[in-house]
């Protein structure tokens, strides 16, 4: 392994016609390997000139994005030269910022590509004098990868070569395009032109979220298709910025809309249609000579465009209910002597494997192609968490890591209910970027098949171009560090100060990505007495928490008490940073007293714990995440409640998810028990709650009035799950605020 250097040098000697150069700030993301910075500025003013080695000439297009930069004929006197330099390793360069002239060596074009970038972030940031500097840089993993899918939703060729200049600006090396999935088949193949009549379209698309219920519809057709002169064209976009493009043709699964074209590869008659709402589909590719024609010649024809070294063939989420239920695929798994269906989806992309690999590719599949044997020379995506690609990396497969924990761009990167919809989970940027892609527990050997990473875009909620961009920047920006410049010891504070800058100059381009680096997090104990203390999760340095008091003043407390209204903002300084947050609690009389679960929530839907339950806080009524909800897999909740002094008590609600797609149940029934110490509880109600097609359910207790101090608040878990999504599995069972 390479080792690591990080310097950052900044020399504080002052001049009296010069600002001091601490105060430069040099925002380039990834952060290069070294940079120092000196005294003194090369200006910008007017046009410049600059002189190329021939052997870059091919990257001379860059200067379209410099727009006051001529090309001069001799080296003497160009203000920026671009210089072959074979001293450096493959893929690095150095940068040299002088008051009279810029340097940029390299002793390739990836290279001497990655200088320019940094250099165009030098001049975008910096349009007028760039700082005097010195950069020495180069890439910690070979793939660094950022992945589109074009099937749920369809882009323009413009937005794709949009999307590769933006990842090429942060230096990612891949660009995984997905172009079949049920939804529609979006690449043209010339031998077969149902796939682009017939499967490149939808009858419609599925309005909210999946799990709102009943499912609803546009009725609008949906669909278009890459015309092949369109797909080399961005092949060759990409290329030219040192981006290779994967293309992903899914199998044995997500291949509903080629059976709609062509019925005869699936394993039963259709007909069949492109998917008009999310999800996993019964119908796949059957395992007949016909369909393996069929993948053969899309193959021949993909390999045609792509002159990169992979084919991604998918392999995940293939249901093998048609396979059981097909006389040929039980033939077919006794006569290969295959165990069962997973041998046979093993069959399957082994199969096509040796194919691909006869005509000089490898092939890509997601982790499921370990299950039943994995294909010999096969590298595996890591999606279902790290596990697989430990597994292959283990078995000496080349990994790339991209786990739905850590790399899925499609996931909430805010908790704040003004998100767009979103498919669920919650990957905000921080998280992004304390990714390590090198799991601890492989040994030296193993870590070296960990090839890199990559940010997954899936766009199921993303029907617009903006909203791709919204989704994928900054958190692609935190990915490209941790590849490019693994493992620098992280600042995250130093890096949200970078990423701000750079958000800013998109802004100021159209370009909107999301921003939520100064999102107010929070943690909260309700420690009783009808308090609830809060604090704030670790902020960006130089960053500080503050409340509103009651003459209006923002106070830095570091820990505050809520007991009703609160305002609180992020401050850096003076200046206040981000949006505010008002909390307006209910209180009701459980409100910040002491509580505590008999069983823990899930790890990953613990929010703040029983503080969660009497915060005064709803929990938000359109998705199952945030810190307002508690979910319990496979457990009751049962809450203890000291309300601190007896109390007189004549009505109450809980608030449940409802979402059987999502396999989380209401609760069978609700029981409320009392004490007046915290042993002798006696029944005050138990309640059978009723089926609702709701999502977000508010079951009312309706009490007799007593009084009591100590309360046992029990809500039943569904069970097993006995038909539909997440069958033979226990439910959630997920819990709102308790009032009383
Ligand atoms: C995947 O997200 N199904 C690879």
């Amino acid at each position: 392994m390479r080792p690591y250097f990080f310097f950052l040098i900044i020399l504080s000697f002052l001049s009296c016609n010069d600002e001091p150069t601490q105060d430069v700030q040099i925002n380039i993301i990834p952060v290069p390997a070294e940079l120092a910075i000196s005294k003194g500025h090369f200006k910008l003013n007017g046009f410049k000139t600059f002189y190329i080695d021939e052997s870059f000439n091919e990257l001379k297009f860059v200067f379209n994005q410099l727009a006051n930069f001529r090309e001069s004929e001799s080296k003497n006197g160009a203000d920026l030269k671009l210089h072959f330099d074979k001293s450096l390793a493959a893929e690095a360069y150095s940068i040299k910022i002088e008051e009279d002239e810029m340097n940029i060596r390299a002793s390739d074009s990836k290279g001497m590509f990655y200088g320019l970038m940094t250099f165009r972030q030098l001049v975008d940031q910096h349009p007028l004098k760039i700082p005097c500097l010195e950069i020495k840089d180069q890439a910690h993993f070979k793939y660094r990868g950022m992945h589109l899918d074009v099937a749920r939703h369809f882009y323009p060729v413009d937005f794709v070569k949009q999307y590769i200049d933006l990842l090429a600006y942060y230096k990612f090396n891949y660009f995984h395009w997905h172009l079949t999935e049920d939804q529609g088949w979006r690449i043209e193949i010339k031998k077969y032109p149902k796939l682009q009549e017939v499967a490149a379209y939808r009858e419609e698309t599925l309005i909210g979220h999946y799990t709102d219920q009943p499912h609803q519809f546009d009725g609008k057709k949906y669909g278009g298709y890459y015309t092949q002169e369109e797909i080399k064209e961005v092949v060759a976009y990409a290329e030219s910025r040192q981006i290779t493009v994967i293309p992903e043709i899914e199998m044995p699964g997500h291949s509903l809309a080629a059976l709609s074209a062509y019925p005869e590869l699936a394993c039963s008659r259709g007909p069949f249609k492109a998917a008009t709402k999310w999800g996993v589909f019964e119908h796949v590719y059957c395992p007949t000579e016909t369909t393996f024609q069929f993948l053969e010649d899309v193959i021949d024809e993909v390999i045609a465009l792509f002159p990169g070294p992979y084919i991604h063939i998918g392999g995940d989420e293939c249901p093998k209910t048609s396979w059981k239920e097909s006389d040929f695929c039980q033939q077919l798994i006794k006569h290969k002597n295959l165990k069962d269906e997973h041998g046979l989806q093993s069959y399957f992309i082994q199969r096509m494997e040796k194919y691909i690999n006869s005509k000089g590719k490898s092939i890509i599949g997601w982790d499921e192609i370990l299950e039943g044997g994995l294909a010999p020379n096969a590298t595996v995506m890591s999606w279902r968490g790290v596990e697989g690609g430990i597994e292959a990396a283990n078995a000496k497969h080349d990994v790339i890591m991209t786990p739905t924990s850590h790399c899925y761009f499609d996931y909430y990167q805010s908790t704040s209910q003004k998100e767009p919809l979103a498919i669920g989970g919650y990957l905000p940027l921080e998280k992004v970027y304390r990714f390590d892609p090198i799991p601890a527990e492989l040994d030296e050997e193993a870590r070296e098949y960990i090839l890199g990473a990559q940010g997954n875009v899936w766009t199921e909620y993303m029907p617009s171009q903006e909203q791709v961009i919204y989704m994928a920047f900054p958190r692609a920006m935190a990915l490209s560090e941790v590849l490019w410049s693994y493992p620098s010891e992280r600042d995250y504070g130093d890096f949200v100060a970078r990423v701000e800058s750079q958000i800013n100059q998109w802004d100021a381009k159209g370009v909107k990505m999301a921003n939520h680096l100064y999102e107010i997090k929070l943690e909260m104990e309700s420690i009783g007495g009808g308090v609830v203390r809060v604090k704030s999760k670790p902020l960006p340095v130089g960053c500080a928490l503050a409340m509103q008091d009651s003459l209006g003043n923002y106070r830095k407390d570091g820990v505050f008490n809520m007991t009703g209204p609160s305002t609180f903002r992020v401050m850096q300084g003076n200046e206040f940073k981000g949006e505010e947050l008002r909390l307006n609690p209910s209180a009701h009389l459980a409100f910040g007293s002491k509580v505590s679960l008999k069983y823990p929530p899930h790890s990953k839907y613990e929010g703040f714990g029983a503080t969660s339950l009497v915060n005064g806080i709803s929990a938000n009524p359109k998705a199952y995440s945030g810190n307002e909800w508690l979910g319990f897999d496979g457990k009751d909740m049962v809450l203890s409640i000291d309300l601190g002094s007896v109390k007189e008590l004549s009505y109450g609600s809980i608030e449940f998810f409802n979402s059987p797609d999502s396999w989380i149940y209401p609760p069978t029934e609700v029981m409320v028990e009392a004490a007046a110490d915290e042993e002798n509880y006696f029944p005050i109600l138990q309640k059978k709650v009723k089926e609702s097609s709701n999502k977000h359910m508010v079951v009312e207790l309706p009490l007799r009035t007593f009084e009591a101090r100590y309360l046992r608040v029990r809500a039943r878990n569904h069970g097993m799950i006995k038909s539909g999504q997440g069958e033979g599995n226990p439910a959630w069972l997920f819990v709102g605020e308790v009032v009383l």
